[in-house]
């Protein structure tokens, strides 16, 4: 089923279609075929969910906080051997995310961060590279504060997700009044739940 379909059977309101729409484009900005992130699990999730995600259209993820130099660069190098599409790799900030620059030395264009706000450092970093950079939120401070430094999309976790997420309220309330401002910015936030 194409998209477009999919938009009008499924999400048949102006609202909910303008919303598909942004999402849409958003996910083509990153070059994918469909608004979908995969969820970044450290210790459980490796390249092949990675590879099967971003082959399948959406944002495949690589959890590398507590992985290694060595297995940094062999998870990055399976995926991008099983595929040319974009996956993101993720960093839990409440850890020193020590692999950050060979994954970006090893070529990967999207990095997300959570549990914190990167560094300047960091964020230089990922820019040097060019790569892009979304960062998890869960509280409007944090959405002001990632927008401020600069994120080009923010992931918003509210009390609805299942685990490991550090929130307190629904995910609406992270996100509603940041809506505009983050279309600016490139635009994950635009209610990516
Ligand atoms: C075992 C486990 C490991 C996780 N590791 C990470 C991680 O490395 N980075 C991250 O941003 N989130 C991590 N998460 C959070 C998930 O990516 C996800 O945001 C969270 O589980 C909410 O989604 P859910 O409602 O589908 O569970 C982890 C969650 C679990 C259960």
């Amino acid at each position: 089923m194409s998209i477009n379909r999919l938009e009008t059977n499924a999400f048949g309101s102006p609202e909910s279609l303008a919303i598909m729409d942004h999402a849409t484009r958003f996910a083509a900005s990153l070059g994918l075929r469909f608004p979908i992130f995969q969820a970044p699990v450290g210790g459980a999730a490796g390249p092949e969910l990675a590879t099967a995600v971003s082959q399948a259209g959406g944002l495949g993820a690589l959890a590398l906080t507590w992985t290694s130099l060595e297995d940094t660069q062999r998870s990055v190098a399976e995926v991008q051997k099983r595929t040319q599409k974009p996956f993101q790799v993720n960093f839990v900030l409440a850890f020193e995310p020590k692999s950050l620059r060979c994954a970006l030395e090893a070529g990967v264009r999207v990095v997300t961060f959570s549990w914190g706000i990167p560094a300047k450092e960091e964020i230089a970093l990922v820019r040097s590279y060019g790569a892009s950079y979304g960062v998890q939120v869960t509280t409007i401070d944090g959405a002001k504060r990632a927008l401020d430094i600069g994120a080009d999309f923010l992931i918003c976790q509210g009390v609805e997700a299942g685990a490991c997420a550090g929130h307190t309220k629904p995910v609406g309330d992270v996100a509603a009044n940041h809506l505009s401002r983050a279309d600016g910015a490139g635009g994950c936030l635009r209610r990516n739940w």
